[in-house]
């Protein structure tokens, strides 16, 4: 075939670590639902903004910095982080690339986070602390839709890498990391039992 394909959308998926992961988890739901617990203006927030649901986008956007078991996550996203800048054959000599923002959220059921970006950062992602069987993926859509502005329709059974949008099943344990402008978002989640993730940017300063 003739055709080749340029300038690629990578989504990166992976452990966040080989052993003790799940003990590792465990202790982050805790320290979730202490975060939670405490944030009474986060809760207020949440009740207009976030139905179903709670994050501490709002309010509490630093938790690398205020709490320990927090800051061991970061060490653990950077070795990631890395890999997938590598990847991506970015140059990060320049200049310093480092988490600026990190946030937890519980979705109960029916919680929706509708499609969006990150604007001015550069990576961002999720680590997923607790994902109760049948809960929502994560969804990504081409970054390219809006420009498509009369291209047919894609067949049902299209190539993977010519789908339009794609969703990506979550577990416990794993993390996600795209490039921040990269349209994301969560369909209603149907669990009753809740889906508790770590968000999380980092930026290019
Ligand atoms: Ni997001």
């Amino acid at each position: 075939m003739p055709a080749k394909a340029w300038f690629p959308t990578y989504v990166y998926e992976a452990p966040l670590q080989g052993r003790g992961a799940a003990d590792f988890a465990r202790l982050l739901l805790a320290q979730c639902h202490e975060v939670r617990q405490s944030d009474s203006e986060g809760q207020l927030w949440c009740r207009d903004n976030y139905p179903a649901g709670y994050t501490s986008y709002g309010t509490l956007r630093g938790l690398h910095r205020s709490f320990p078991l927090f800051a061991k996550l970061e060490k653990k996203i950077w070795r990631h982080v890395q890999r997938f800048a590598r990847r991506l054959d970015m140059d990060l000599l320049e200049a310093n690339l480092a988490m600026t923002d990190c946030w937890v959220n519980i979705m109960s059921r029916e919680a929706v986070h509708p499609l969006h970006v990150h604007p001015g950062a550069t990576f961002s992602g999720t680590y997923y602390v607790s994902t109760p069987a049948g809960c929502s993926g994560i969804r990504f859509e081409d970054p390219r839709l809006e420009k498509s502005m009369s291209a047919p329709p894609r067949l049902a059974d299209c190539r993977r890498e010519n789908r339009r949008q794609i969703s990506y099943d979550v577990q416990a344990g794993n993390l996600v990391l795209f490039e921040s402008w990269l349209s994301h978002g969560v369909a209603s989640n149907p669990t009753v039992d809740e889906r508790v993730s770590i968000s999380f940017n980092y930026t290019w300063v």
